[in-house]
């Protein structure tokens, strides 16, 4: 005769194997493993058993709990695999998937990373500011008198409360200085605003990437050395560099950097790319006044700042005519710098 807990076992089996549904599974576990389940009503049962029955009866109630659970979990899995498959039928995996387009990096986009890459090789960190200043970090640190050109109401945006977009970055100098003693050496890309009239080579919205280097004993050579090595790492080794004198109210001497490069307009032409020159006393003076402390000295310390115009750059490097489509969005000309 069958022992009733192996009769258990093969009923249990059976309805696994003819149960057509997960619910129906379910309803079978319940009824012999549920809590108050047949097969779990052995092990209740267990502490009645004579000594000599109980491991004989453990052993068996084991194996049989043991089965039927793994009857249980396989029949569901085929419950699952049987979903999965139906789900899939459905597909026609002969049909073209839906095609995602790989972008590009807008040239401005790649010019300033080339243009981060170089100078981070030559050491310097990044700095950034905001584009809404005050009139003090656009000017007045800068060196800049209330009665300069640049402060007019036509060259620059104003907000109605006396804050305006900033007209270049110089004033990251500014910013950075103030939160950090020398020796620094920062560069610090961003876009800067001028009410231009707009044309092929003039925006209202513009991008520089500024440099300042403070240490002791910063002369015009190193100033002529940096900018020329980041010239020709971005046009070639035969790129031409020139520096002429020029005037900034915030450096002394000015110089405007110019360019010519057998690939830049047939190598005929010089093109100015960048302002440029040794930090004003003043602008020091400025700096520690706001600092409340001497730590940019004059005396010691000594620096160069540029402001390389990308757009600019950017034009020249990869032949663009009209400074407008940078902006314009047309994905024709922005597929052209994959
Ligand atoms: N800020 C100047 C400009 O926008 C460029 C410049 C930067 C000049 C740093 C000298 C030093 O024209």
């Amino acid at each position: 005769m069958t022992h009733p807990l192996l009769q258990l076992r093969d009923d249990a089996l059976r309805e696994i194997e003819s149960a057509t549904e997960e619910q129906a599974l379910e309803t079978t576990r319940v009824k012999y493993l549920g809590r108050s389940g047949s097969i779990s009503a052995w092990g209740e049962q267990m502490k009645t058993l004579a000594k000599e029955e109980k491991p004989f009866i453990g052993k068996l109630l084991n194996e049989v709990r043991n089965a039927v659970t793994a009857a249980i979990e396989t029949r569901n899995a085929q419950f699952r695999s049987q979903k999965e498959s139906g789900a899939l039928a459905r597909i026609d995996i002969s049909l073209p998937g839906t095609p995602h387009e790989i972008g590009v990096l807008h040239p401005l986009t790649q010019m300033w990373e080339r243009s981060i890459e170089i100078f981070r090789r030559m050491g310097f960190a990044l700095a950034d500011g905001p584009d809404i200043e005050d009139e003090w970090h656009c000017f007045d640190a800068l060196n800049t008198p209330p009665e300069h050109p640049a402060r007019s109401e036509q060259d620059t945006f104003y907000l109605p409360d006396g804050r305006l977009l900033r007209t270049h970055t110089s004033t990251v100098q500014i910013r950075t200085m103030e939160s950090t003693p020398p020796p620094i050496r920062v560069i610090s890309p961003g876009a800067a605003y001028r009410n231009e009239d707009i044309d092929a080579t003039h925006a209202a919205q513009f991008h520089q990437i500024e440099g300042l280097y403070v240490d002791e004993n910063v002369s015009v050579a190193d100033l002529k050395g940096a900018l020329e090595f980041f010239m020709r790492e971005l046009f070639g080794s035969d790129t031409a560099v020139q520096f002429r004198p020029h005037f900034f109210p915030f450096t002394e001497p000015s110089l405007e950097v110019y360019v010519k490069s057998r690939a830049l307009k047939g190598g005929e032409q010089w093109i100015e790319v960048a302002g440029s020159g040794i930090v004003h006393p003043a602008v020091f003076e400025q700096v520690n006044k706001a600092r409340g402390d001497k730590a940019y000295d004059p005396e010691k310390w000594s620096g160069y700042a540029f402001g390389l115009g990308m757009d600019r750059l950017a034009m020249i490097l990869f032949d663009i005519p009209d400074l407008r489509l940078f902006a314009q969005n047309d994905l024709r000309f922005l597929r052209q710098f994959a």
